[in-house]
């Protein structure tokens, strides 16, 4: 039986803009072309976990509008279990502008509408609805329903994995009921911690004040092109990224992470799933969009085989 998830997060229309070079303060540069193409960090995640053939559920909330339909289609074309998506919040669906530079690397605004009303209740009744094998969240979310499904997850001993996006140093983590896995990228990672993991030294210092901050099992920050750096808090290792020519860095965290959380149940093996998520986030940065990107079980196969990578 494949294994159920649960991702309470965010959905959002993107309005992905390609550009040579993102503007600086004040400035307008001219972009090269457009594309709305479906996104928010939960969606990505919840349609990386249906692509790879898991059962995946997602809770969140869109607009009753034109890009509110045209999402709830597309997730019903990948196979995801939508009856915990609200629809009646008065909300307009969120949307992103994405602009994306000539090396892939991306800068995000999100305008959340309808992600707001992702409260602590409906995540609750998705819960006790799905008795999901694991639980995954980002914080795009109101921070007080991540907070309320923690605890939730904690008293009926269900894994909960944290993307740790977008972060705000504002958010009080120690809320949190104890979580298996949290994962800051380096932005994020610095945010919380205000320290930057560029060297093996820093990694370790970063997880020790994450510690601090927030109790995991295991700590994984997303390097990029470096891959991940993992740690209960004694052992730190990488897990190097696969090599591959980038097109578009957006949905490269949420696919990184989706794919751990859906490993990690079929192995509960630490180092195998963030070698898998590695896998699955080469391929999405390899290809333009957000959910879209991010490879079916048979494009990853594809993709290792070529490759001659054995997970
Ligand atoms: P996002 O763009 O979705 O916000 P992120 O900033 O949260 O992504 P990153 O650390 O940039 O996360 O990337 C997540 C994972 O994607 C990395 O751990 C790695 O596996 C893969 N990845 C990112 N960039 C590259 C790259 N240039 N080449 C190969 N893999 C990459
Ligand atoms: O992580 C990438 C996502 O961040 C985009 O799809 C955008 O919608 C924002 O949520």
């Amino acid at each position: 039986m494949q294994p159920r998830i649960l991702t309470v997060s965010s959905a959002n229309m993107d309005l992905n803009m390609r550009v040579k070079e993102a503007p600086v303060k004040g400035q307008t540069v001219f972009g090269k072309s457009y594309s709305y193409v479906p996104g928010g960090k939960g969606a990505n995640s919840a349609s990386a976990i249906a692509k790879l053939g898991a059962e995946s559920y997602f809770c969140t909330s869109l607009g009753n509008d034109d890009n509110g339909k045209a999402l709830l289609t597309l997730y019903n074309r990948l196979g995801i279990r939508t009856e915990y998506i609200k629809t009646d919040s008065g909300l307009p669906t969120g949307l992103a502008t994405v602009t994306v530079e000539d090396d892939g690397a991306n800068r995000i605004t999100v305008f959340s509408g309808a992600n707001l009303s992702v409260s602590p209740e409906i995540a609750e009744n998705a819960f006790y609805g799905v008795k999901p094998d694991a639980v995954f969240c980002h914080f795009e979310i109101p921070f007080e329903t991540v907070v309320h499904i923690s605890h939730i997850c904690h008293n009926n001993g269900v894994p909960m994995f944290i993307d740790a996006g977008p972060a705000d140093s504002a958010l009080n983590l120690s809320f949190l009921s104890p979580v298996f896995v949290f994962s800051p990228n380096e932005t994020e990672t610095e945010i919380f911690t205000g320290i930057c993991p560029d060297s093996e030294k820093s990694c370790y210092e970063a997880v020790k004040k994450l510690r601090s901050l927030v109790s995991a099992e295991y700590y994984v920050i997303k390097l990029g092109k470096r891959g991940a750096a993992v740690s209960d808090g004694d052992f730190l290792e990488f897990v190097p990224a696969f090599e591959v020519p980038v097109k578009d860095t957006t949905a490269a965290g949420d696919s990184f992470t989706a794919a751990l959380t859906l490993e990690y149940v079929r192995s509960k093996d630490i180092i195998r799933s963030c070698r898998f998520g590695n896998a699955v986030a080469a391929v999405t940065v390899s290809r333009m969009g957000a959910a879209e990107s991010i490879p079916t079980a048979d494009e990853l196969s594809a993709f290792l085989c070529n490759k001659g990578i054995v997970i």
